[in-house]
């Protein structure tokens, strides 16, 4: 009859789904064997990367950031922080002793998405406004002291080529800006002749990513912090790295210390990545195909465009969702803090699930099976994007030598002495991804463990640092303007 023809095509339909989702949950297997040659990979692609300009996937930047701040830093300090969700701007007090930020203020805009594929002097000039603008409102009122020339930390979150700790020009666009103009031109100097022209007294002292910042706020909070890495809107890494390591500039670097250097590790590839179909349609429709291939299975851009495209697939090989809905075919329509709030919906009947999926993906009367598989899509999908993340902090710190396992190419460490020997080693970590998804933060902590083994892991703290790319960029303002002969030419 024809309720159970109806019935036979609605299993048969569920089947079908049920199948996608197997293969996704297989496609996107992580299991700890294959995270570790992801950590191996990691470290081999930093040696590549500091062996030689183009040596590896991993762009190894150097920073020309050889100090971190150490807490006597004092002054009034400007910062800019652009290249996540929001364009922020700071004016931050320090007291010249350890953790006496006096006090900071911000302002924070969304960036007009038409300016993200501007030119660089619409955006520029945008940027310069508000910065005078919110000078201005700072410091209104009788100038008690005179004001000196006013110095500002830039925090530029993309791929930047440093000439000198506050020069340097940009390689690429990542995270969807496309300023096409601006590719290969000085960022410092745009913004310093933006400044200029909007008659604003302000000294660009340093330009750096905001992975930088949040290694300076959390290495001027807890001086074992060797590490940061940003989880928001793009991921990378930075770290600190001996000179004599960093092989491609030997003879440039004279200071005996180290350097900062940021990966980039957006732009991470390897083999052992578990990758499916729809990474692949991901990154061929993205602005940069090719391009940032970890960052796209990791990062908040990309992923509820990932569990965007399952949905779309399954709407399209079944009716389970009933009509396909044109808003699946909507690209990034699906926000990650959207997929974050389904994935954590701890309601009886998914209410929250219910609700995105009817207002953002119109798809209304999800029945609860529907629900809780987008639940799953969700939860495969996150569980991936932390775990290769915590596989990546791994190969940072076994590049260090801060893994327990006696670094790349050292020799194993003594059995039992093994806690004698290992240091405390923070990584600051900073971002919505990790600050804002629960999951995400318990997927990663939980393959640290995985990775580390019982005996390292509680040598290795993760701590969140808050406004690091903003405040970090102040802190180092406040250093280099203070000691201006760490430059090296
Ligand atoms: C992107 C940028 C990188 C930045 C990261 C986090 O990967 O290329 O410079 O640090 O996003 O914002």
């Amino acid at each position: 009859s024809v309720m159970v023809g109806r019935s036979v095509r609605r299993r048969r339909a569920w089947r079908r789904v049920v199948r996608l989702l197997e293969e996704l949950e297989e496609g996107c297997a992580t299991p700890v064997g294959r995270l570790r040659q992801v950590v191996d990979a990691m470290a081999v692609e930093m040696h590549a990367g500091l062996a030689s300009e183009g040596g590896s996937k991993l762009k190894m930047l150097l920073t020309y950031v050889h100090e971190l701040p150490t807490g006597k830093e004092k002054g009034t300090y400007y910062a800019l922080d652009l290249g996540g969700t929001n364009f922020r701007v700071l004016r931050v007090q320090l007291g010249g002793q350890r953790s006496a930020i006096i006090g900071h203020d911000l302002d924070r805009q969304p960036i007009p998405q038409n300016l993200m594929t501007s030119t660089s002097e619409e955006l520029f000039d945008f940027i310069a406004t508000l910065l005078k603008d919110f000078v201005e409102r700072e410091e209104k009122g009788p100038i008690t002291s005179q004001q000196e020339s006013r110095e500002l930390g830039f925090t530029f979150s993309f791929p930047v080529k440093q000439t000198s700790s506050s020069s340097g020009y940009l390689i690429k666009w990542t995270k969807g800006f496309a300023v096409e103009d601006m590719v290969g031109r000085d960022v410092s100097e745009c913004l310093q002749q933006a400044i200029s022209r909007k008659g604003l007294d302000m000294r660009v002292a340093v330009l750096i990513n905001d992975t930088v910042g949040t290694l300076a706020l959390g290495h001027y909070d807890d001086e074992d912090t060797v590490a940061a890495v940003i989880f928001g809107k793009g991921t990378n890494a930075c770290y600190l790295e001996r000179a004599d390591a960093i092989i491609k500039c030997q003879g440039l670097l004279t200071t005996s210390g180290g350097m900062v250097v940021n990966m980039e590790w957006g732009n991470f590839w390897s083999s052992h990545l578990p990758r499916t179909s729809y990474d692949i349609d991901l990154d061929a429709d993205s602005p940069n195909p090719n391009d940032q291939g970890f960052e796209k299975m990791i990062s908040g851009m990309y992923l509820g465009d990932i569990v965007r495209r399952v949905i779309l697939q399954m709407s399209q090989e079944s009716d389970v969702f009933g009509p396909v809905s044109s808003k699946l075919h909507v690209p990034f329509i699906l926000r990650t803090p959207l997929m974050a709030a389904m994935h954590e919906d701890d309601s009886p009947n998914l209410t929250e699930v219910a609700r995105v999926l009817k207002d953002t993906l119109e798809i209304p009367d999800a029945p609860l099976n529907i629900r809780k598989l987008v639940v799953n899509i969700c939860d495969v999908v996150t569980c991936r994007a932390a775990r290769l993340a915590a596989a990546g902090i791994v190969g940072i710190l076994k590049k260090i030598g801060r893994d327990g396992s006696g670094g790349i190419a050292g020799g194993k460490m003594k059995v039992g002495s093994k806690s004698k020997m290992m240091r405390r080693t923070v990584v600051a970590v900073e971002g919505g991804m990790y600050t804002n998804y629960t999951m995400f933060r318990e997927y990663l902590n939980e393959a640290m463990e995985e990775i580390l083994g019982e005996d390292v892991a509680p040598y290795v703290v993760i701590k969140t640092t808050e406004d690091g790319s903003g405040i970090g960029a102040a802190l180092l303002a406040a250093s280099h303007s203070a000691s201006p002969t760490v430059d090296i030419e």
